[in-house]
């Protein structure tokens, strides 16, 4: 008996580097096996060192030819979280490309089996792994992150308490009609699409047509200079938001000129929708790591 369980003890000390641990603090840390993963979505998680009781979670999306070690390194969120001792995950695109899936009926369905079903179960899994607190997940990216941060928080509105999009589309505007995974969307970059909005709540209804609990709170930037998705998205992530909380796009609450900085407009809608125009900006705004921690309640 005692013989078979040092042999036990021997081969699970042999196999460890390859069983099931708790990622290392204050690196990124590659996790395999977080749950159904049909497109193959690469999950990145960086723990600091100093986490919190009850952590929240970021998940922070990277722009299309990115990654997640781009994103890592080229956002603030993992040297923030060591102030607010949040876990950050970095889900990879597993797209040639490496544009996120916002296109196909997949991934635009709350559990769909598509990209944006990957990355909920990432956080599903960083939940139960850190024990967080499900009031404080928040979702964010750039460009195609920025796309998916949009389809995040209207496939799963019941997991994110915020979000906040940096230069992105509407959700469901990169729909692809003939089905295509990962396909580009010529209208909606160049901002032919012009919906009402009523139409783009609906657009975000039928991703998750039985839902009727709380959204996300979601804060939305754009350059005047956009030359990848143009300007004309920012007003159509403005309209969807609006149309989604029953506010009007065309009186909004309060409009401050040069906040949170120089050139930059701030729109307030109402307590949830809050959008943000940098004027001569292009593609894409720059990271805002301190608002950020604002919009998701880190900081007051
Ligand atoms: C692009 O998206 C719009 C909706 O935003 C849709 O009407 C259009 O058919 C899509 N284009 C393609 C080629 O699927
Ligand atoms: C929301 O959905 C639940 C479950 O389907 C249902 O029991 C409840 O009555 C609904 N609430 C509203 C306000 O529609």
């Amino acid at each position: 008996m005692a013989r078979i369980s040092v042999l036990t003890s021997f081969l699970l000390l042999l196999l460890s580097p390859f069983v099931h641990l708790a990622p290392t603090p204050g690196s990124l840390q590659k996790v395999s096996d977080f749950g159904s993963n049909p497109t193959n979505v690469g999950m990145y998680i960086y723990v600091p060192k100093k986490l919190a009781d009850k952590p929240g979670i970021v998940v922070a999306i990277h722009y299309c030819t990115g990654s997640a070690q781009s994103y890592y390194s080229g956002s603030p969120y993992s040297q923030l979280s060591e102030t607010y001792g949040f876990v950050v995950i970095y889900p990879s695109s597993p797209h040639s490309g490496t544009c996120w899936d916002v296109s196909s009926k997949a991934s635009l369905t709350h559990n769909g089996g598509g990209d944006s079903n990957a990355i909920a179960n990432m956080v599903t899994w960083a939940i139960t792994q850190y024990s967080a607190d499900t009031s404080k997940v928040f979702v964010t990216g750039s460009s195609s992150g920025a796309m998916m941060t949009n389809v995040m928080a209207a496939a799963y509105p019941e997991m994110f308490a915020a979000g906040i999009a940096y230069s992105g589309v509407p959700a469901g505007c990169f729909v692809s009609t003939s089905g295509g995974v990962d396909a580009w969307n010529n209208s909606c970059a160049n901002g032919q699409v012009n919906d009402t909005p009523q139409q783009w709540a609906n657009v975000v209804d039928n991703m998750y047509p039985s839902y009727n609990g709380t959204r996300p709170k979601m804060q939305i930037y754009h350059g005047s200079s956009d030359a990848t998705l143009l300007p004309n998205n920012y007003k159509e992530t403005m309209k969807q938001w609006c149309g989604v909380f029953g506010y009007s796009y065309d009186s909004p609450a309060s409009t401050k000129q040069n906040t949170p900085q120089s050139q930059y407009t701030t729109t307030t809608y109402g307590p949830m929708v809050q959008g943000i125009y940098a004027t001569g900006v292009g593609h894409t705004v720059p990271i805002h790591g301190s608002q950020d921690m604002q919009w998701f309640g880190f900081t007051t």
